[in-house]
């Protein structure tokens, strides 16, 4: 892949970098050569640094281009559904028909959790963050598996990424069940996917629920376009800790605590919260002041994106959704959507987000959506983990299954020169 050369040149010393050029997307220089130079790169916030190689997933963030596996999420969205996007992610290519059938009953077959597992539950408090429950709980999957925890093993990853797309509904519908103290519901093999999770969300013992059809699609859907997005903080966290040699179950779990940060993944239910704070359409501007107030921390959930400089494509697919949605639960005079389009429209006008390119992202309406579907804001994030675990295995699992090396980084030290301890008494 290297076709190119780079030179620098610091003062007597020349040295040559191979350009190194992928499928799509800029070249990158690798930069291994710079540390016999006794020097290091320095980007804080990896704003132009290549970690890894990948097949996966590719973003242009000026074209708005999303392809996972080189199809565009649009006609993913439009035309798949969130089981054939796990099998594209994982495999690399597209199921044929008893292929998908083979993966759907696979992944049916493992939805259930150990029965040990619901005594974790009881430990946490009623009230506490399902996210909180979620990280705890994913991995402690690793004390359950030790028959299979050996990452060389392609078999072992295997069952390890089976096992985790398939129970990652149930833990998540149990963190919903145990919050408002109703028994969790089992999965059911009869279902799909997303009709199952919304079964085990919202069926009791006492009265079966049969999910609304348009809601299981548009929870579907929203399960694709939230299903990878490249080296985004927490598929960095996971393929660093998975450069470890730690098992899939923790690797996924530090994921997940990396998801439920506001500037990333935590920013579905952010972003519900700030609508609910600005309450009504003629409040918008005090919080578009506020957010352009450089004084002022506060700034506008669901807006901007490390990559995107113009629209997020997912944005697009899931404001359809959101409409279809409201439709289909007949809450189109939502005043929390009816403000969202207003801030949306006043956002997109204003030169401060025009200049610095803050359009909605994917997280903008997917809180809203999943308000309508009937899912607390509590749980939001905790669904954006469900659907990323898909995203979080493929990249462990292309890293662990080619040559890699423990991940890291180095750093400008800017601290004090050494010097002699001091006794107590000898301080000044
Ligand atoms: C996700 O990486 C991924 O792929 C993530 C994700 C995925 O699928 O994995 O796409 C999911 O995390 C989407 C992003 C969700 N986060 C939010 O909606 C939170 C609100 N957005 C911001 O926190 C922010 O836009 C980030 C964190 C998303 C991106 O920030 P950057 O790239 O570090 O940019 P920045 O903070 O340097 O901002 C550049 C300028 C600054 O102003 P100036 O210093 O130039 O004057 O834009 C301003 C920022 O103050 N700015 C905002 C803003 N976002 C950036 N001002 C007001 N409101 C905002 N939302």
């Amino acid at each position: 892949m290297a076709d190119k050369k780079a030179k620098l040149t610091i003062g007597e010393i020349s040295t040559e970098f191979d350009i190194l050029s992928g499928t799509l997307g800029p070249n990158v220089i690798d930069i291994a050569p710079l540390s016999k130079m006794n020097y290091f790169t320095y980007d804080p916030g990896f704003m132009a640094t290549a970690a890894c190689e990948s097949k996966i997933t590719f973003i242009d963030g000026d074209k708005g281009t999303l392809l996972y596996r080189g199809y565009p999420i649009g006609q993913l969205a439009a035309e798949s559904n969130f089981m054939e996007v796990c099998y594209l992610l994982l495999k690399g290519e597209l199921p044929k028909n008893e292929e998908y059938q083979e993966f759907c009953r696979t992944i049916t077959r493992h939805s259930m959790v150990h029965e040990q597992i619901r005594y974790f539950y009881n430990g946490f408090r009623r009230d506490a963050h399902p996210m909180a429950i979620m990280v705890g709980v994913v991995g402690a999957l690793s004390a359950f598996y030790h028959d299979t925890l050996d990452i060389k093993n392609p078999e072992h990853r295997a069952s390890s990424a089976i096992r985790l797309i398939a129970k990652m509904p149930t833990i998540a519908a149990m963190c919903y069940k145990y919050s408002i103290g109703q028994p969790f519901m089992p999965p059911q093999n009869s279902m799909s996917y997303a009709e199952n999770f919304l079964h085990m969300m919202f069926a009791t013992p006492t009265e079966e629920t049969v999910p609304n059809p348009i809601l299981v699609r548009a929870l579907d859907r929203i399960f694709t376009l939230h299903a990878d997005h490249e080296q985004n903080a927490s598929t960095s966290t996971v393929r660093l800790a998975g450069s470890t040699g730690a098992n899939p179950f923790v690797c996924i779990s530090a994921g997940i605590a990396a998801l439920w940060g506001p500037a990333h993944g935590g920013a579905n239910e952010a972003a519900l919260n700030m609508l609910q704070e600005i309450g009504d359409v003629s409040q918008i501007g005090k919080y578009i002041a506020r957010a352009k107030d450089p004084k002022d921390t506060f700034r506008l959930m669901g807006f901007g994106h490390r990559v995107y400089k113009n629209y997020d494509p997912r944005a697009k697919v899931m404001r359809e959704t959101c409409h279809e949605v409201l439709d289909a639960v007949g809450a189109h005079d939502n005043p929390l959507f009816k403000i969202a389009m207003a801030l949306e429209k006043i956002a997109l006008e204003d030169e401060y987000f025009v200049q610095r390119k803050l359009y909605p992202n994917v997280d903008f309406y997917s809180g809203i959506t999943l308000s309508a579907i009937g899912i607390p804001p509590n749980m939001f994030t905790v669904i954006f983990a469900l659907a990323r675990t898909i995203g979080w295995v493929a990249h462990w699992n292309e890293m662990i299954s080619s040559p890699y090396r423990l991940g890291r980084p180095r750093q400008l030290y800017t601290g004090s020169p050494e010097r002699a301890f001091l006794s107590i008494n000898e301080r000044k």
